[in-house]
């Protein structure tokens, strides 16, 4: 009995850690958002411009896949594969945490399921 309490607790553990980490750093990517995103995206991803698209409130996967995408190649824009190139996959995952929680699009809260 005790084993499995001891077993219980230490995957709990390791569930919020390893879920801790695929969310990514949404204060490392405040400070990403607001000196290289924010001219277009807005520092809490809200765009006042039709031209950008608001990033606010969008899920964190998709940000990261879109992102991804642009420095692949999947996905084509001249302006975001210059910005996506200089981004780490970890800088990626902080920015995209920080825009998804900021108050913008109304996308259902999901649990953040960043994938590798
Ligand atoms: C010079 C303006 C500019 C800057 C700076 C910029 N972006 Fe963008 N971003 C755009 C434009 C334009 C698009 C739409 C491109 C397209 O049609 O695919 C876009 C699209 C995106 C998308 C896809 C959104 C969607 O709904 O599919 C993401 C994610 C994104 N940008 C993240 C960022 C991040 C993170 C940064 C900072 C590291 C950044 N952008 C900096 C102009 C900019």
């Amino acid at each position: 009995m005790n084993t499995l309490k001891q077993w219980l607790v230490l995957s709990a553990i390791s569930v919020f850690t390893l879920s801790a980490h695929a969310g990514g750093d949404a204060e490392a990517g405040k400070k990403i958002a607001s000196q290289t995103c924010q001219a277009c995206h807005g520092a809490d991803g809200n765009s006042t411009n039709p031209q950008y698209p608001t990033l606010a409130g969008q899920h964190a996967d998709y940000l990261v896949h879109a992102l991804k995408g642009y420095k692949n190649g999947d996905r084509k824009n001249p302006i975001m594969s210059g910005f996506a190139a200089s981004l780490s996959p970890a800088d990626m995952k902080n920015v995209a945490a920080w825009f998804a929680s900021q108050k913008g699009l109304t996308s259902p809260r999901l649990p953040n399921t960043v994938h590798e």
